[in-house]
C-alpha cells in the first residue's frame, strides 16, 4: 500500500496537480501522508475508514471549512461522518437517490470527477419544510460554495464526499484537480475494501458449512467446534498473539476436527468401548484434516495448527509425536481447549465431567500432556466460564 500511494503521489507530481516533493508541508507529502493511512484499512472498521477518507481530503483541500462523507445505501445518500458540523443534525439528512443533492452532479459516471456548486440559495420547492430547517440550521442552505466528488465502485456511485466553503473566493483550481485524483484513489481503496469483504464473507460461509458437516456426521460434537474456538481465543488474549495470528488460530479451532469426515459415523458415535483398530481409524482424523484445509488456498498455517492438535506435550501424542516447541504453540492452545471442552461434553461411551472434575486432571496433566504455561492459563480462564 505505501509503495502504491508513493507512486500514485508522484504521478500527480509529474501532472503538476502538487510541486516541490522535497519539503515536508507540500501537497506530495500531504498526499503521501494521506494514502499510507490506509495500509491497515481492511481491518478498520466503515466508520473508521470514512473517517479516514474525510479527514485525509481535509488536509489536502486548504479552502475546505466544513465537510463530510455520505454513503450511498439502498439508493439513499446517508450521512455517515463529518467535519465541522453536529452529526445528530446532519443524519437528519437522509435523502433518497434522486433527491439528495438535487443541484449537484452526482450520478453514475464513467470517469471520477471534483465538480464545484455555488449554492444562492436552495431551491425550497424541491426539499420539505423539515429538510429547509435542517439545511439552516447546518448554514448549508444559501450562500456557499461546495467542492465535491462521487467515490464510486466499477462505475456505480457508492459514495460522496463534500467539503463546504463559506468565503466568496471558494475553492481554488488545485484544490479541484487534487480531489479529483484523490477521489479516484479512493475509489480504488474502496473497491478493494468492497472485495475484500466480500472474500471474507464467502471464506466464513465456506468455513460454517465445513463445521456443519462434521457435526452431521457426529451427532455428539455439537457446538464442540465453536466452544474449542471460543476458549481457544480466551487463552489466546492472554498470550498477546497478533490479531492475524488470533485469526489464524480462531479458524484452525473451528476446524480441528475436520477430518472426522473421513472417519465413519459407526466408529465416531458407538456407545461402547473402541478396538485397538478402532481406536486408531480415529487417530488418524488430524492426517485428514491436514489434508482437506491444505486444498483451501491461503490455509497452510491454519491446516498445521489444525494438524497438531492431538500432539502432547511430553511426545506422547500423535499424529507424529512431536514434542515442546516442536508443536506450534498455537496447537498447544488448541489441544488444552478441546481438551477441555471433550471432557465436560457428554460422549457416546461416557457421561461429562464437571468443571470442577476436568480442571482436576488438567493439572495432572501439566508437563505431560499440556504445556505447562499454556495450561496454567487455561485453567484461569476455564474457572472464569
Ligand atoms: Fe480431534
Ligand atoms: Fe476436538
Amino acid at each position: 500500500m505505501k509503495d502504491t500511494s508513493r507512486k500514485l503521489a508522484k504521478f500527480l507530481y509529474k501532472k503538476n496537480v502538487i510541486c516541490n516533493a522535497n519539503n515536508e508541508n507540500t501537497n506530495y507529502n500531504k498526499i503521501v501522508r494521506a494514502l499510507d493511512s490506509f495500509s491497515n484499512m481492511h481491518t478498520m472498521s466503515n466508520k473508521d475508514f470514512l473517517e479516514k477518507i474525510l479527514m485525509g481530503a481535509f488536509k489536502l483541500i486548504p479552502e475546505a471549512e466544513k465537510g463530510s462523507f455520505y454513503e450511498l445505501v439502498d439508493d439513499k445518500y446517508i450521512p455517515i461522518v463529518s467535519n465541522g458540523y453536529d452529526i445528530n443534525t446532519l443524519q437528519k439528512l437522509v435523502f433518497n437517490r434522486e433527491e439528495a443533492f438535487a443541484d449537484y452532479k452526482c450520478s453514475d459516471i464513467a470517469s471520477i470527477q471534483a465538480y464545484e456548486i455555488y449554492i444562492e440559495e436552495r431551491d425550497n420547492t424541491k426539499f420539505s419544510e423539515e429538510i429547509i430547517n435542517t439545511l439552516k440550521e447546518l448554514g448549508i442552505y444559501s450562500k456557499y460554495t461546495c467542492l465535491y466528488a462521487p467515490i464510486q465502485v466499477e462505475g456505480l456511485t457508492r459514495g460522496l464526499i463534500c467539503f463546504e466553503c463559506f468565503n466568496k473566493t471558494g475553492f481554488t483550481k488545485t484544490s479541484k484537480k487534487i480531489l479529483r485524483f484523490y477521489a479516484q484513489i479512493i475509489s480504488n481503496f474502496y473497491t478493494q475494501k468492497v472485495l475484500y469483504e466480500k472474500e471474507r464473507k464467502i471464506y466464513n460461509e465456506i468455513v460454517d458449512a465445513l463445521v456443519s458437516a462434521i457435526e452431521v456426521n457426529d451427532k455428539y460434537t455439537e457446538g464442540h467446534a465453536q466452544r474449542v474456538r471460543q476458549y481457544s481465543c480466551n487463552i489466546a488474549e492472554k498470550f498477546q498473539l497478533s490479531k492475524s495470528q488470533i485469526s489464524d488460530l480462531s479458524t484452525a479451532a473451528l476446524l480441528h476436527d475436520i477430518g472426522k469426515i473421513g472417519i465413519s459415523t459407526e466408529i465416531l458415535n458407538k456407545p461402547g468401548k473402541l478396538t485397538v483398530d478402532e481406536y486408531n481409524i480415529i487417530k488418524s482424523h488430524p492426517i485428514y484434516t491436514k489434508r482437506i484445509l491444505e486444498k483451501i488456498s491461503g490455509f497452510s498455517t491454519i491446516a498445521n495448527f489444525a494438524y497438531n492438535h492431538h500432539e502432547n506435550y511430553d511426545g506422547t501424542g500423535y499424529p507424529q509425536g512431536l514434542k515442546y516447541d516442536e508443536i506450534p504453540f498455537e496447537s498447544q492452545i488448541i489441544q488444552v481447549a478441546d481438551a477441555y471442552d471433550a471432557m465436560t461434553s457428554e460422549r457416546a461411551y461416557r457421561k461429562a465431567l464437571s468443571s470442577h472434575e476436568a480442571l482436576k486432571i488438567i493439572k495432572k496433566e501439566i508437563g505431560k500432556q499440556f504445556n505447562p504455561k499454556i495450561a496454567k492459563v487455561a485453567m484461569e480462564t476455564f474457572s472464569q466460564i
